[in-house]
């Protein structure tokens, strides 16, 4: 089993449109955005290129914190005290939001949260960022009983949450209708390009608008700098059913890339495991499935695994996300960079975007202004970049023949066919499908995908299914046919 199926609710944009503002993106973030602007009289439209939750919101794992994922330590040395307690408190609001707008289907419930170690040699460094908590507004307890298998201490932190976000992304697109926003489906919209777009073209029309905001996870711009400050990165989700009830409660380890855990039923017999993150197109797919798979079954006693998928996510090059106006634009706004805590960062950006967008100061502006000097090492930004380079020399080395006989089904490569480059799959169905390797977007070279059936562009983590279609990322238009 793999992530539920989303069937359209909005009809497709044809011909003119015209708006205040053009959200594009139908997750977590557009919807929160487009809900917070109608909330203050803004005349809003939503284009989605798939269906509303189809992108990463729908495959998230649900756990609602404000526990930063650079730990607390980190924050406050990147914002100072001030800095890091106002993007918690954002964060905490965020959650409490979030829990307004839900109703019963969103499954929503207060839990605590619990980061903890499985290192003895870890007791200092969980021990200062347990004391940095609680000054960035925490409201944080130390724990020598972590209530989760091998754990040797950490710190629990109150009044977190656990939501099912497919529900919560279709309560939005609800609210969003009822209080008169305009969403289309199946509309994929071109990216803005100019220092001041007026009207953008989606695949069955144009729309008008004063003002535009990218939520579409990753950058969306033609700025090449924020391009490079947020790899794609693929994380991993298990469902197992096991033996033991899991208590009520979200749970992440210090080991990195994290593992984070949470009961997925009420009884806490069906736990959800998330982890083994890589960059998109640059791991070992199968490798790291198993991989979590084992981390789970060493601590559960896993009576069978239940359904088994992975998103995407973008991961800022400081460690914290972009929000605000795109530099050298006059009304091109984005929120990306979200890592793995977009739930809450996607739902604070919306307040943000709105405030900035009426000309209000917000405490976080400069911080995550998608024009500011990342707080960062530049050796971190250039070892981030190395995929993509060594991606685009493949472009040149020279290239195995493809065999297609002996290609079985579920299995794909890129290789020479007929003397060129070729993306070569046999589906699950055992159709067969050639394709050119090179990613629509900025030209980056394929990777197939076993786990998703996908083609995958390790340069900015575009994705495209089997037989060549558009599926996630940047890229706008479906692969070639060979
Ligand atoms: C496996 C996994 C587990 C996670 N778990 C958690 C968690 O427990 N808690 C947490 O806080 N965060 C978690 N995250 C991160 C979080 O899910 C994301 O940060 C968040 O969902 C991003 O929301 P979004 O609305 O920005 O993007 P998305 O949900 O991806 O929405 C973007 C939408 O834009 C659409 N789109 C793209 N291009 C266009 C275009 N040109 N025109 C129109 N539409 C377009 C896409 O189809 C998509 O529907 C997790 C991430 C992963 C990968
Ligand atoms: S080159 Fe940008 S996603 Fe492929």
């Amino acid at each position: 089993m793999r992530r539920r199926s989303i069937n359209q609710q909005f009809p497709l944009l044809t011909g003119d449109h015209q708006t205040d503002v053009l959200v594009i993106g139908g997750g977590i973030t557009g919807l929160s955005t487009a809900l917070e602007l109608l909330s203050r009289g803004v005349k809003v439209t939503v284009c989605e290129a798939n269906t509303i939750g189809a992108g990463t919101t729908g495959g998230s794992s649900g756990h609602l914190d404000a526990h930063p994922e650079q730990g607390p330590s980190r924050l406050i040395e990147q914002l100072g005290a001030e800095g890091a307690k106002s993007l918690t408190e954002a964060r905490l609001r965020a959650i409490d939001l979030i829990e307004k707008r839900c109703d019963e289907s969103c499954s929503f419930g207060r839990v605590p949260a619990y980061f903890y170690t499985e290192r003895r040699e870890n007791l200092d460094a969980i021990c200062n960022s347990f004391q940095d908590a609680k000054k960035i507004g925490l409201d944080a307890n130390w724990m020598e009983n972590v209530p989760i298998s091998r754990a040797i201490v950490g710190y629990q932190i109150n009044h977190m949450a656990k939501i099912d976000c497919l529900a919560y992304v279709k309560r939005l697109a609800a609210l969003v209708a009822e209080y008169g926003g305009r969403i289309f489906e199946h509309t994929m919209v071109s990216g803005p390009v100019e220092a001041k777009p007026s009207s953008l073209q989606t695949s069955g029309g144009t729309v008008a608008f004063d003002q535009v905001v990218c939520a579409v996870h990753c950058n969306y711009t033609n700025s090449q700098r924020l391009y490079l400050q947020t790899p794609a990165y693929q994380s991993y989700v298990i469902a197992a059913k096991v033996r033991a009830a899991l208590p009520d409660a979200l749970f992440w380890d210090d080991s990195d890339p994290y593992h984070y855990v949470r009961r997925a039923t009420a009884d806490g017999r069906t736990i959800l495991v998330g982890g083994q993150d890589h960059r998109t197109g640059n791991g070992d797919e199968p490798v790291a499935l198993r991989a979590l798979e084992s981390w789970t079954r060493e601590r559960f006693d896993v009576e069978e695994i239940v359904s088994q998928w992975s998103a995407e996510l973008f991961e800022p090059s400081d460690g914290l996300p972009f929000i605000g106006k795109v530099a050298g634009t006059e009304n091109v706004w984005i929120a990306t960079g979200l890592s793995g805590i977009g739930l809450t960062l996607g739902t604070v950006s919306a307040s943000m975007i709105a405030d900035l967008m009426e000309g209000k100061q917000h405490p976080l502006e400069d911080h995550l202004s998608p024009a500011r000097t990342p707080i960062g090492s530049v050796s971190t930004v250039v070892a981030e970049q190395l995929p993509a380079a060594m991606n685009f020399a493949q472009r040149i080395w020279p290239a195995q023949s493809v065999d297609v006989e002996q290609l079985s089904a579920g299995e794909g490569t890129v290789g020479k066919l007929h003397d060129k480059h070729t993306a070569v799959c046999r589906d699950q169905t055992g159709c067969v499908h050639k394709l050119s390797p090179i990613c629509t977007h900025m030209g980056g070279v394929l990777r197939w995908n076993p786990v998703e059936q996908t083609w995958d562009c390790p340069v900015h983590g575009g994705r495209f299914a089997a037989d060549g279609k558009r599926l996630y990322g940047p890229p706008e238009t479906d692969l070639d046919e060979a």
